[in-house]
């Protein structure tokens, strides 16, 4: 004859079939009665949800464990958790679920691109570090999560929007590389205030929404600066690593520094500085200038204990008509050489 102690511990390391925790978790267990003489037991479950498809396996399962237990007779009757007690659970399992996603269960690995204040480039080194990627074989996206300031589509030359199917947004496609952007869900490139909440909605369904299909990498371009929305997105992002742009110029290279601190407060490695716009360099005497000041990019980088990626001169890509693209540089111009050693360096760190 079962105890009901025995039986307690046959029930409790049971799941609950929709909130996926023990029974001995959810207090589940809510009575159990026992005859003696008929060696029959009577138990009544809480669940997250009754009379469906689980309930029914759920059933199966707990009266041959209680048979096996030595039971002669199992009676079962089962009742829904109370709501509050749900709803403690269900939003715990809603979280477990979203943290999983973007952690990258399916082996994507986050890159987030930072800066410290706006026009720095950061836009044009997520650009071009994601084609350089791909260039090196690599299956890349993009999400352009600078919500002020977005460009991403405008800089890949991208004019198409992109298309619902069922119910997944699938990205465009541009120089191989998959692109999401803030802007292709804006009006007429209309400005829009995001508050928190807002945001936090609109980067899940980026993640979550968005046939990325399976990716290698995928780069965000963040809002730059430290104020509240570059805060907020860095902590919905558990798990990217970071690349900080800066220009030479110490003030710029100062304010990148928050912005570095920012990323290691909020648990993110910085896999390294990028210096954009590091010098001009002539093409009739090769003599190079060091317009906007030197050593900015290196400064930051021993601040942060990192590395410096690469040094990306001011020029404009070739003009070629046939692929019309702003800001990528061409696989054989002097800067898409630059971003590929900085892809190389990208693949061998992460
Ligand atoms: N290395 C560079 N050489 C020339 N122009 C550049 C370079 N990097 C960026 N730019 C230009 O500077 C402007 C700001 O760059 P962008 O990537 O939009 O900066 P951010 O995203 O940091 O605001 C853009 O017009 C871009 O084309
Ligand atoms: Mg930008």
């Amino acid at each position: 004859m079962l105890t009901k102690d025995q039986i307690l511990e046959i029930l409790h390391p049971i799941e609950d079939p929709f909130l996926h925790k023990t029974l001995e978790e959810t207090g589940g267990v809510e009575e159990i009665k026992i005859k003696e003489e008929k060696n029959h037991v009577s138990v009544k479950l809480l669940i997250g949800k009754t009379n469906t498809a689980e309930q029914m396996e759920l059933q199966q399962t707990i009266v041959n464990a209680l048979k096996s237990g030595g039971a002669a007779t199992v009676g079962l009757r089962f009742d829904q958790l109370p709501d509050d007690v749900l709803q403690k659970f269900q939003s715990t399992a809603d979280q477990q679920k979203e943290a999983s996603l973007l952690n990258g269960n399916t082996g994507t690995k986050f890159i987030s691109i930072a800066s410290g204040k706006g026009g720095v480039g950061k836009s044009t080194v997520t650009v071009n570090l994601a084609v350089a990627l791909s260039r090196l074989g690599k299956k890349v996206g993009i999400i352009d999560a600078d919500i002020y300031g977005f460009s991403v589509p405008d800089m890949m030359g991208v004019e198409e929007r992109p298309v619902v199917r069922g119910e997944k947004i699938i990205p465009v496609e541009r120089f191989g590389v998959k692109v999401v952007s803030m802007g292709f869900f804006v009006e007429d490139n209309s400005p829009i205030i995001w508050r928190g909440p807002m945001l936090g909605k609109m980067l899940t369904s980026f993640f979550k929404e968005v046939e990325w299909g399976d990716l290698d990498y995928l780069l965000l371009d963040l809002p730059p600066g430290t104020g509240d929305v570059a805060l907020d997105v860095h902590s919905m992002l558990p798990s990217s690593k970071e690349i900080i742009v800066t220009t030479p110029h110490p003030t710029a290279a100062f304010v990148a520094a928050r912005a570095g601190q920012m990323a290691l407060k909020t648990d993110h490695e910085i896999l390294g500085v990028v210096e954009n716009m590091a010098y001009f360099e002539s093409k009739e005497t090769g003599n190079k200038e060091f317009v906007f000041g030197r050593g900015g990019g290196t400064k930051l980088a021993d601040q942060l204990q990192t590395g410096v990626l690469g040094h990306i001169p001011l020029q404009q890509p070739y003009e070629e008509e046939d692929v019309f693209a702003p800001s990528v540089y061409q696989a054989d111009h002097p800067t898409g050489v630059i971003y590929r050693n900085i892809a190389a360096k990208v693949i061998d760190k992460y």
